[in-house]
């Protein structure tokens, strides 16, 4: 695939790794420019390093609103304007109703929705001037369908999905459209399981269609794809990309089970 983005600019939070870096690599190399907005410093400017031309890092907490209009308009200040926004940063976190620490609940739904909705609020002015632009929130299959002890994490990421649909909504008289994509099970940092343990990977896999995980490419993919002209006509929807993990009912997989009997 290969969309010219010359003399377009993006934001993109949680730009220094996964998701988010595979998205600022795919810009810089087809011409676009992009402001990487992360915690990860280190990361974050290790990747802008490789495209001077194309990529600044800016030391960004998406819970600060603040630090996201400071990315923004570093973006215009370097590039001339901003065209879009990939609002990637975000965490999981293992907990259940009742047994997450408050303060946890607490953290994920900040990084996680209210991080998504300052990105926005800080970008949106930015489009205007431009006459419109493209919002890509990365949502999560988790927050289509839940998860066993991710309370958190599916409320935010539904969260995400309808913030998404009124963001669509409110904005598009701007010409602003406004997408989520919610991936299944990909292979970066995120998903790395400490100390490898292996019945649970193979479990996720197991209920993939394809029977792999998807890299952040593929994510990066579909994100460019509705950042450009191509996607004119999507907004306030989202789109799942999960290897076929989000289509199964959960039944057993009887072939297999009779297969090895
Ligand atoms: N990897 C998956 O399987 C998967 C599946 C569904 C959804 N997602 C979502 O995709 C997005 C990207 O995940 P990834 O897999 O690329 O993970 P990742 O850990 O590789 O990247 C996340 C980035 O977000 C940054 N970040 C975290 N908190 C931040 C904060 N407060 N302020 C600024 N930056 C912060 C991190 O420093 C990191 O660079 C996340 O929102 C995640 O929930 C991932």
């Amino acid at each position: 695939m290969n969309i010219d983005f010359s003399n377009k600019t993006y934001l993109v939070t949680g730009g220094a790794s996964g998701i988010g870096a595979a998205t600022v690599r795919y810009l810089a190399t087809h011409g676009g420019n992009a402001v990487i907005a992360d915690l990860n410093r280190e990361a974050g400017e290790a990747l802008a390093a490789e495209f001077p031309q194309h990529v600044r890092f800016h030391p960004t907490d998406v819970t600060e609103l603040d630090q996201l209009i400071a990315a923004c308009d570093l973006a215009a200040e370097s590039f001339g304007g901003l065209d879009g926004a990939v609002n990637s940063a975000g965490l999981g976190s293992l907990g259940t109703t009742t047994d997450m620490p408050l303060e946890e609940w607490h953290k994920v739904i900040n990084i996680d929705l209210h991080g998504v909705f300052y990105a926005c609020r800080a970008s949106i002015p930015h489009l205007r001037k431009r006459g419109g632009g493209s919002i890509v929130n990365v949502a999560s299959l988790s927050g289509v369908r839940a998860d066993h002890g991710f309370a958190a994490y599916n409320a935010a990421k539904a969260a995400v999905i309808n913030y998404t649909r009124t963001l669509a909504l409110d904005h598009g008289g701007d010409n602003i459209r406004a997408t989520a994509v919610c991936p299944g099970f990909i292979e970066t940092p995120l998903t790395e399981i400490p100390g490898s343990i292996d019945a649970v990977k193979d479990a996720w896999l197991n209920a993939i269609a394809l029977g792999r995980g998807g890299s952040a490419e593929e994510v990066a993919n579909l994100i460019v794809f509705l950042l450009s002209p191509a996607a004119s006509y999507i907004t306030g929807t989202e789109v799942v990309i999960d290897g076929g993990m989000g289509s199964s009912n959960n039944q057993p997989n009887l072939p297999r089970i009779f297969s090895s009997m």
